[in-house]
C-alpha cells in the first residue's frame, strides 16, 4: 500500500530480498550510531567537568565528531534515497531542519571548553536534541521506508564508503579497531597507522581547535 509510483515491481524475489536486506543493513548501521551517541550522552552525565575537564573533553570531541559523519552520511546518502521511498515527505524536511539546529550546537561546543560555564549545558542539550530526533528517524522514518522505493543496495555501498571516508578524515577508527583498542583497555593505545582519534587523553590535539580561540566572541548571549 505504501507504493508510490514504484518503477519496476518485478517478480525476482532474490532480488527483493537483496534490496530488503540492503535496506535492513542501513537501518541497522544507523540505529547503531544512533545507540552509541546516547550512551556517549549518558556518559557524559556521569563525569564532572571540573573535576575531570580532560575526560569531558575527550568524550565531547568524539561523540561531536561520530555525530558529524552519522549527520553527514544521512544528509548526503540517506536521506535523498529516503525522499523517495516515504510517504510522509514533511518528516524528510523536519530531519533536515532538526540537523541544521544540532549543528548550532556543535558549532558552539567546538569553540567550547570544559572550563566554559554553559559547556556541559551545551552538550546536554545537544543530547536532548538528538534523542529527540532519533525517535523520530527510528520510529516514524526508517518504518515508513518502502522496501522498492530506492536502490538500497547502491544506497548502502555509497554509504559504506562514505562512511569509512568522514571517519577517516575525522580520525576516527573504524568499528573493528575501535572494538580492539577497547579489549585491548582502551587507554591511549591504538593501532599504528591509524590517524589519531582526539578522544582518549589529551585535550591538545583537537581537529577543531582553530575555533577554540575565537570563542569569546560567540559565547556570551
Ligand atoms: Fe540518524
Ligand atoms: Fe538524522
Amino acid at each position: 500500500m505504501a507504493t508510490r509510483s514504484s518503477p519496476s515491481r518485478s517478480s525476482g524475489g532474490g532480488a527483493a530480498r537483496g534490496a530488503s536486506s540492503a535496506k535492513s543493513q542501513i537501518v541497522a548501521m544507523l540505529k547503531a550510531d544512533h545507540k552509541k551517541a546516547k550512551k556517549a550522552f549518558k556518559d557524559f552525565e556521569k563525569l564532572d567537568p571540573h573535576e575531570d575537564p580532560e575526560s569531558c573533553q575527550a568524550l565531547v570531541e568524539q561523540t561531536l565528531a561520530e555525530i558529524e559523519v552519522h549527520a553527514e552520511l544521512e544528509e548526503q546518502v540517506f536521506y535523498p534515497a529516503a525522499r523517495g521511498a516515504i510517504k510522509d515527505e514533511d518528516l524528510m524536511d523536519e530531519a533536515e531542519v532538526e540537523h541544521m539546529t544540532a549543528k548550532v550546537l556543535i558549532e558552539q561546543l567546538k569553540g567550547m571548553g570544559p572550563e566554559d560555564a554553559k559547556f556541559a549545558a551545551t552538550f546536554k542539550v545537544l543530547g536532548e536534541y538528538i534523542n529527540h530526533h532519533v525517535q523520530e528517524e527510528e520510529g516514524e522514518m526508517f518504518r515508513q521506508l518502502a522496501a522498492k522505493g530506492a536502490d538500497w543496495d547502491a544506497v548502502l555501498a555509497e554509504m559504506t564508503s562514505q562512511r569509512e571516508r568522514l571517519m577517516t578524515e575525522k580520525g576516527l577508527p573504524m568499528e573493528s579497531e575501535a572494538s580492539e583498542s577497547r579489549s585491548a583497555g582502551a587507554s591511549g593505545r591504538r593501532s599504528a597507522g591509524a590517524p589519531r582519534s582526539s578522544a582518549r587523553g589529551a585535550s591538545e590535539t583537537r581537529p577543531q581547535a582553530s575555533s577554540r580561540s575565537t570563542k569569546s566572541s560567540s559565547d556570551k548571549p
